[in-house]
């Protein structure tokens, strides 16, 4: 910084006898302000901050008043809230266009309404409330202070749940599409999460029946918890175990005609392709007579148009392998005891994302 002698001083005009207003100016702090505000720090401070502010609007409960209509705090808008913090990140809210304010009164506004809904809230807590913990460690994992899976976790319950709603909507259909090819009611969902596909399936054909696995209880919990809202315990079981290796599955896993694993394959690239041939056969070896294994993996194209490089990194950080595009799976499939019959995806909807109809060979 320059000597103050060298600086403009500009003596304020409007300036009172008892408060005279100085406005320094210095050309190399100007720059160097000018500079942080080109890099555009501030508006990802403000895109970090406002993602937080909507979070928790939605988990406060304040976002559901707020559909309801209650849209202040006489009709009940703030109870059970502290009330001057919630008010004050709803004045922050109003600050971002996410609510509109008048008169003590707020609601969403169009892009509060867009920013809040299901499908955008389940990215955000994909993102926030599920990887938000192993992100915030990033420094630590690259340094090897922490490991993930020791020291750092993502959080499975709600991982489960988000990516349950974006289930419902994108991979149920051709889920079902696949099944009603083949005629299969029995299902075995592989790294089932939160049991959303079953839950639908079971929900669009009163026949479908199956089981759900996964290897963390959390998300069985949550799994068992939505069947039951459903009221289909009898046709839905979930069962802790471990997806990659079929010779410890329960007995209530055999006898499925169509075997899913969704999202589930890919981390196994970490050991290498072949690592993933290995479970494939041993998934071949499993199915019986004209059972259907359902493959459905994630297809980055790694132009950012999907959030692809978010996707990215937390593979990264959590170690896994990498997902791949469909030519990779269709040279990989060529090494297994598995054959390819069809591959569905949708078009332009939805993350990106392959399901791979494979029988065994004869
Ligand atoms: C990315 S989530 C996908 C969940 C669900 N299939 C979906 O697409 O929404 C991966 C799931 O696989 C489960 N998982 C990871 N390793 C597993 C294993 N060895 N055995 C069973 N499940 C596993 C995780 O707990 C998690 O629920």
């Amino acid at each position: 910084m320059k000597g103050q002698t060298d600086m403009d001083i500009l003596r304020s005009a409007s300036g009172s006898r008892s408060s005279d207003l100085l406005e320094l100016r210095d050309d190399e702090l100007t720059t160097t302000w000018q500079d942080f505000r080109l890099s555009s720090m501030p508006d990802l401070l403000g895109a970090l901050h406002l993602c937080h502010a909507v979070h928790a609007l939605a988990t406060s409960g304040l976002l559901d008043r707020l559909r309801e209509g209650r849209h202040s705090a006489e009709d009940g808008l703030l109870d059970g809230t502290n009330h001057r913090i919630a008010s004050n990140v709803l004045r922050y809210l109003a600050l971002k266009g996410v609510l509109e304010e008048w008169q003590g009164t707020y609601r969403l506004t169009r892009r509060g309404t867009l920013l809040t809904s299901d499908i955008a809230l389940a990215r955000l807590g994909f993102y926030l409330e599920a990887y938000g913990p192993v992100v915030q460690r990033a420094g630590d994992l690259m340094t090897g202070e922490a490991t993930y899976g020791t020291d750092v976790h993502r959080s499975n319950g709600p991982l489960s749940r988000h990516c349950g709603t974006i289930f419902a909507r994108y991979y149920t259909p051709i889920v079902l599409e696949a099944m009603r090819d083949r005629g299969a009611k029995r299902i075995l969902d592989l790294g089932c999460g939160g049991g959303q596909l079953l839950v639908d399936a079971c929900l669009d054909d009163p026949e479908i029946t199956g089981v759900g696995l996964d290897i963390a209880p959390a998300a069985v919990d949550v799994a068992r918890e939505l069947a039951s809202r459903h009221g289909l315990e009898d046709r839905l079981e979930f069962v802790v175990a471990d997806a990659f290796d079929p010779t410890t599955w329960p007995e209530v896993c055999s006898g499925a005609e169509v075997i899913t694993g969704i999202g589930v394959l890919h981390e196994h690239f970490r050991d290498g392709t072949k690592a993933v041939v290995d479970i494939l056969n041993a998934y071949a070896d499993a199915l019986t007579g004209e059972s259907m294994l359902l493959i459905g993996e994630p297809e980055p194209f790694y132009d950012d148009r999907e959030s692809d490089s978010e996707f990215f990194l937390m593979h990264v950080l959590t170690d896994q392998g990498f997902p791949v595009h469909r030519t990779a799976w269709f040279e990989l499939f060529e090494e297994t005891r598995l054959t390819c019959r069809r591959t569905l995806t949708w078009a332009t909807a939805g993350p990106r994302m392959c399901f791979y109809d494979l029988v065994a060979q004869s």
